[in-house]
């Protein structure tokens, strides 16, 4: 682990108490615990938002009709043209009409935007969803950023 860094904060006492409550309900032992994942979550969004250079990681899921027509081989396409983001993909057949598809990312925001974008808008795909849960290369929440 990194090295430890004390700091003293002041807030209203109202907001410090409902904070503690709801940390102790989803399970953090101590706030310590609790605002470190506010902060790394917090530099993730800022990263996504801000800086289209940062290395992040997630995953995106799509749902989509496989009787359209062309729609398999056009995001088997369009996962080869981005393969070096693509870490892992699993595929679930979920029932007669749709597939379930995860991809595990990993790669510079612009990057994961578009491909994501240019998954979730083809005609046949119902549903998706992006998740971006790291930045940097260890998820350390320290972005890296790359500038070339
Ligand atoms: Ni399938």
């Amino acid at each position: 682990m990194d090295k430890l860094v004390r700091f003293g904060v002041s807030m209203d006492q109202e907001l410090v108490k409902a904070f503690d409550e709801i940390s102790s309900k989803r399970g953090y032992k101590n706030r310590s615990q609790a605002i470190g994942d506010l902060i790394r979550r917090a530099l993730v969004e800022y990263n996504w938002e801000f800086c289209t250079t940062a290395q992040v990681a997630g995953t995106l899921s799509l749902i989509y009709d496989h009787h359209t027509i062309g729609l398999d081989s056009l995001l088997n396409q369009i996962q080869h043209d981005y393969h070096h983001i693509i870490v892992s993909s699993v595929h679930v057949h979920l029932d007669h009409d749709n597939c379930l598809e995860v991809l595990v990312l990993r790669g510079k925001v612009e990057e994961i935007r578009r491909l994501s974008d240019s998954l979730l808008t083809q005609k046949g795909v119902k549903n998706g969803n992006l998740s971006i849960v790291a930045v940097g290369e260890n998820g350390s929440g320290q972005a890296e950023h790359q500038h070339d």
